[in-house]
């Protein structure tokens, strides 16, 4: 598995300081709030792990599960897979996921949740791809920029492979010749 690693990009301790400065932000912005943190499955799992341990306030947590990529290019349609929304109706949601590429995903999920009455919705990823943008979204709240390259690592997935890694970095070539 890190055999197939070319480089690192983000080290574990550098992933450990960014979400925590992402956590005492969000405590600052959240005081006397109650958050629905939204995840979306599977890539966030390592991440919205760590980040919540590194906030103060009084949160609830939910999941969704989206599909936008199919290999490493993004097939352009976002779905819900399994159709389970979580309530959201006046509600502070904060949308986590692991990275922001073409802002397909989060937007899609950021106009169903307005459109369902949450009072408002924040954006949490850990990765800030923005030269990939297509859509005029952006983070409220990120920990890292990363280049226009295919990253792996703490949650992101190549063929569903290289979430366990505890960090992120990009793949040997070689690897998507198999
Ligand atoms: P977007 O809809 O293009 O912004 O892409 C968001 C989703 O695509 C994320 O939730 C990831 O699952 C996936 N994705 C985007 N870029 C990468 C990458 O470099 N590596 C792995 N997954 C990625
Ligand atoms: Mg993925």
């Amino acid at each position: 598995m890190h055999n197939d690693i070319k480089k690192i990009l983000i080290s574990e301790d550098d992933l450990a300081k960014g979400i925590k400065a992402i956590g005492e932000k969000i405590t600052q912005d959240y005081q006397g709030k109650e958050p629905l943190m939204v995840g979306l499955l599977k890539g966030v799992i390592p991440f919205i792990g760590d980040l919540i341990k590194n906030i103060n306030v009084d949160i609830e947590i939910d999941y969704l599960r989206v599909k936008s990529y199919d290999g490493s290019k993004s097939s352009g349609s976002v779905n819900v897979v399994g159709g389970y929304v979580p309530e959201v109706k006046g509600k502070d949601i904060i949308l986590v996921d692991d990275i922001l590429d073409t802002g397909q995903t989060i937007y899609k999920m950021k106009k169903l949740f307005l459109n369902a009455g949450a009072k408002s919705v924040k954006v949490c990823v850990l990765l800030d791809k923005k030269e990939g943008r297509v859509l005029d979204i952006n983070a409220d709240y990120y920990a890292f920029d990363v280049p226009k390259e295919f990253v792996v690592g703490y949650g992101l997935d190549y063929n569903e492979k290289y979430r366990n890694l505890p960090y992120i970095g990009v793949l040997k070539e070689e690897v998507y010749r198999r």
